[in-house]
């Protein structure tokens, strides 16, 4: 489904990823690493938004470019104009991706996506909803055209606790469906009952694997350097106390 082979990247000269290789099948996989460790970028190449500068990357037995269309994404936070005058409505009917006119069932399914997530939002301007709202309204983007594969870039980053239970109902939901999905994450407590595999990253590949295996003392001094503080959590699972604790 998403296959990566010796994959590696760079912005400028400057390595972001090297010698990546995994294999996902339909599972729901969470992707972890620090700041600056190519979580993003790894993503983008997995979108076709980026090109590999070496190595191979198979998405659905295809390029990615030929398959973006299949692909619900949500980008991370910061690489939206937030600012930008737009209206929700807008915002939402874009991940449909229409040349010129939505249909009135576009219309519906829009409508009905919002208010899955929570959002009785249409003609409002996104510029000046809340920063977990926005999220929520960029969530519904990923999700309208029923995509066949869920892209999330810190998808819960600023998003309240209810909203993000509501997220994560969804989220069940479409994994239930077959629907693989692919989340980058700071905190992986809320979702770890829910994957099947962490990817910890940090430009090099440290772990692929179910998380209890992955996320052991060793791979996460690896990822995050020998100072981190290490809480172990329950049933054995190890994670990082980092940075953002609501992401
Ligand atoms: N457009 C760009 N031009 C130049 N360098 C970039 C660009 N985008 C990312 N980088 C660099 O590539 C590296 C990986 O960045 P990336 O955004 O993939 O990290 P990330 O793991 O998503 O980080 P974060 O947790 O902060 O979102 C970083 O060193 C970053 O500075
Ligand atoms: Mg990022």
């Amino acid at each position: 489904m998403i296959e990566m082979k010796n994959v590696y990247f760079s912005y400028n000269g400057k390595e972001a990823l090297s010698n990546i290789s995994f294999k996902m099948q339909e599972e729901f996989v969470a992707i972890m690493g620090p700041n600056g460790s190519g979580k993003t970028t790894l993503i983008k190449l997995v979108m076709g938004l980026l090109e590999p500068e070496k190595g191979e990357i198979k998405v659905f037995g295809e390029e990615p470019k030929k398959v973006m269309e299949y692909i619900g994404y949500m980008p991370q936070r910061d690489a939206i104009a937030r600012h930008f005058p737009i209206r929700v409505r807008d915002i939402v009917l874009m991940g449909i991706h229409k040349k010129k006119f939505y249909a009135r069932k576009d219309i519906e399914k829009a409508r009905e996506t919002l208010k899955a997530v929570g959002l009785d939002l249409w003609n409002e301007l996104f510029s000046e909803l809340s920063g977990g709202m926005q999220q929520r309204v960029l969530f519904a983007r990923a999700l309208v055209k029923e995509p066949r594969l869920i892209i999330l870039d810190e998808p819960f980053n600023a998003v309240d606790l209810p909203s993000r239970e509501k997220m994560l109902e969804i989220l069940k939901e479409k994994r239930k469906e077959g629907i693989p999905i692919v989340v980058v994450v700071h905190n992986i407590n809320p979702i770890l009952h829910e994957i099947d595999k962490v990817l910890l990253l940090n430009r090099r590949m440290i772990a692929y694997g179910n998380p209890k295996e992955a996320l052991n003392e060793q791979n996460l001094k690896k990822a995050y350097g020998s100072d981190v503080q290490i809480i172990v959590c329950d049933e054995g699972y190890c994670h990082p106390l980092i940075g953002d604790t609501h992401a």
